[in-house]
């Protein structure tokens, strides 16, 4: 397994992450999910901890939670986190591959991830690895989206643009999530196969939901949820980012059948429209409901 691809997370794994998730909608999941009778937790793909350091909030006290994750640098901060809060006693990292899980067979009550998904290249294989430690009468869950899907999304300041600009930006991620899929990376729009891969896996009672939480964003965006993501998106504009790197932009786009000569002229654009999108936030003046697919999908383990 690569370790050394560009750090994709990265960019990701800021403040923002805190708040995917509204507290009530968590405790909503809790009861449908049965974490009553939950006493341990694989959170598989575990990044810095922030979806298990979540779900621990609407778990049973006294649960152990086991973060599995492959890059040792989250690893290294996941446990830094770790002690840095007061259920950190709670939790212990590891690193390993979710297509080789290094536990026993049936070691979990519940088996988790969060955005996994979309990066592996066989959703299917870790979702039987994610099966197989999985408790008999156990829980397999997953929180995974469409990303592309937001691409559809309005602001006050893409509403009235041309569509020939929104269809490229479409075009443009469709080609690259293409690439990514054939270079092996995933596809970030898993998230609508899951429920019929969870059936597949053999799993029963599969129950889909969405994630109510929505990308708010209002002035004077007095929410920290807002503030955040609005400091999320001017460190991407800062550092030339659209949803990727450049580099791993132009590795998805050229690998997914893209022309190559294309390429500058579109990410140019792109960045463009974002770094207006971001000065319409500066200047107070940006709002949209924030609409995105997150889906929430669990089966048990008969
Ligand atoms: C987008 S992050 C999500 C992190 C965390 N689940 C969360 O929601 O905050 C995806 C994480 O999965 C890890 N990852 C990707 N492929 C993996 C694999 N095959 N096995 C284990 N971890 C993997 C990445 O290193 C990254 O930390």
């Amino acid at each position: 397994m690569e370790t050394s691809e560009p750090p994709h997370s990265a960019a990701y794994f800021g403040a923002e992450r805190d708040f995917w998730w509204n507290q009530d909608y968590l405790e909503l999941l809790a009861r449908r999910f049965d974490f009553a009778a939950v006493r341990s937790v694989l959170d598989v793909g575990a990044g810095i901890g922030h979806w298990g350091m979540l779900l621990a909030s609407v778990l049973p006290q006294g649960v152990s939670i086991v973060g599995l994750e492959r890059d040792p640098r989250w690893v290294a901060e996941a446990e830094r986190r770790r002690g840095r809060r007061e259920a950190g006693a709670r939790f212990q990292f590891d690193q390993g591959v979710a297509e080789a899980l290094p536990y026993e067979e049936a070691t979990f009550d519940l088996v988790t991830c969060q955005t996994l998904l979309m990066h592996v290249p066989d959703p299917q294989v870790v979702i039987g690895e994610m099966v197989r430690v999985t408790k008999p009468g156990g829980l397999v869950l997953a929180s995974e989206p469409n990303n592309a899907a937001s691409f559809l999304v309005e602001s006050s300041f893409s509403f009235g643009t041309p569509v020939e600009g929104k269809a490229e930006a479409i075009r443009f991620v469709l080609v690259c999530e293409r690439g990514k899929m054939l270079l092996g990376r995933g596809d970030n729009r898993v998230g609508d196969l899951l429920p019929g891969y969870f059936v597949e896996a053999g799993l029963t009672q599969v129950q889909t939901y969405m994630n109510d939480k929505v990308e708010l964003m209002v002035p004077p965006y007095s929410e920290e949820g807002q503030r955040a993501r609005a400091s999320m998106l001017a460190e991407f504009s800062n550092k030339g980012l659209w949803c990727w790197h450049r580099e791993e932009a132009h590795e998805y786009f050229v690998a997914g059948g893209g022309d190559e000569a294309d390429f500058d002229p579109v990410w140019t654009r792109l960045l463009e429209r974002q770094q207006n999108e971001v000065a319409s936030i500066a200047a107070g003046e940006l709002h949209t409901a924030g609409g995105n697919i997150h889906y929430i999908v669990g089966g048990w383990r008969g």
